[in-house]
């Protein structure tokens, strides 16, 4: 029987109950709207020995910018219910805003270096709000995993960054990226697409794939491979803020004139829909782990 939980006192409580039994506890922290690519991720904390599962739904007001898409994030909570149970979810936590962020709440965590580019560039709160709210999540639950989708690269390294530089006691995930029949990275966001904004949004994928062919097939330059994707982005988007390489683990924008592995990260406007997506370039077994 599924679990639904509102107040973070029952979340802490049940976590402990849990542990007490010696469950392995996973997290799957979400904003809600699941799709396929979150339901991945309660597979993958499974794989690493999770035996009960606690998916957060929750909206997280502090990570979206006041000019960004907070009062308009789709919310689904009947069917993501729904989907939960299907996924033989153990417990699903669901809080009011104010549960978590009470009126006199001052208190935030904040990973610098790896935050300064890309995302954390474009939206200069967003990370700042995605390591408070997941430390939060981590302290109300304390599992022994969690899983983060590579969809979202800069941010499942922030979460890392964090773990490691504050010793939780938490092994954190990368999950690969699930994607639709045509390769456009599943998101919550896709629901903001008309049919024609839908059709041109392959152009990311396309663009990162024809850079890993280049690649595969010898070419080794930042520049050149950066200009594959933005030129099919730059096709079928309306702008693009960023398409870059960076180092795959400490995202430092590539400066050397070739590159032997990097992630290209991208993000690019298609109406007032902002979509993101990357992939790795030499992709080993040590990024892979
Ligand atoms: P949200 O966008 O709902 O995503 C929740 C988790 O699902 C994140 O780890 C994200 O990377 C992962 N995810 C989303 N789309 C995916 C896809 N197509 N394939 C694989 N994984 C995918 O990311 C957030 O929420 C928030 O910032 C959160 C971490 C919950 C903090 O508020």
């Amino acid at each position: 029987m599924i679990q639904i939980l509102t107040s973070p006192e029952e979340l802490r409580l049940a976590c402990d109950r849990y542990r007490s039994r010696n469950r392995r506890v996973g997290l799957v922290p979400t904003m809600g709207a699941l799709h396929q690519g979150h339901l991945s991720l309660v597979d993958t904390v499974r794989k690493a020995g999770a035996t009960r599962v606690v998916l957060t739904i929750f909206v997280n007001p502090t990570q979206f910018g006041p000019k960004e898409d907070f009062e308009r994030y789709p919310k689904t909570l009947v069917e993501d219910l729904s989907l939960c149970r299907e996924k033989e979810v153990d417990l699903v936590f669901a809080p009011e805003t104010a549960a978590l962020y009470p009126p006199g709440y001052q208190t935030h965590v904040e990973a610098t270096e790896i935050t300064r580019e890309f995302e954390g560039r474009f939206r200069p709160v967003h990370f700042r709000g995605v390591t408070t709210i997941v430390a939060k999540l981590f302290n109300l639950t304390g599992p022994c995993v969690a899983a983060f989708g590579r969809k979202d690269y800069q941010q499942w390294r922030v979460i890392e960054t964090m773990t490691r530089d504050l010793n939780l006691p938490i092994e954190i995930l990368g999950s690969p990226t699930v994607r639709e029949s045509d390769g456009l990275a599943m998101s919550s966001r896709n629901r903001y697409l008309n049919p024609e904004e839908r059709r041109r949004a392959r152009a990311i994928y396309q663009g990162l794939l024809s850079a890993r062919n280049a690649f595969t097939a010898g070419e080794r330059k930042p520049l050149t491979l950066e200009q594959i994707v933005r030129s099919s982005i730059e096709s079928s988007f309306d702008s693009i803020d960023y398409v870059s390489l960076a180092d795959p683990l400490s995202l430092v924008p590539c400066r050397s004139e070739t590159v032997e592995r990097a992630v290209i990260l991208v993000a690019a406007h298609l109406g007032a829909t902002r979509l993101i997506d990357n992939t790795v370039l030499g992709e080993d077994d040590l990024l892979l782990s």
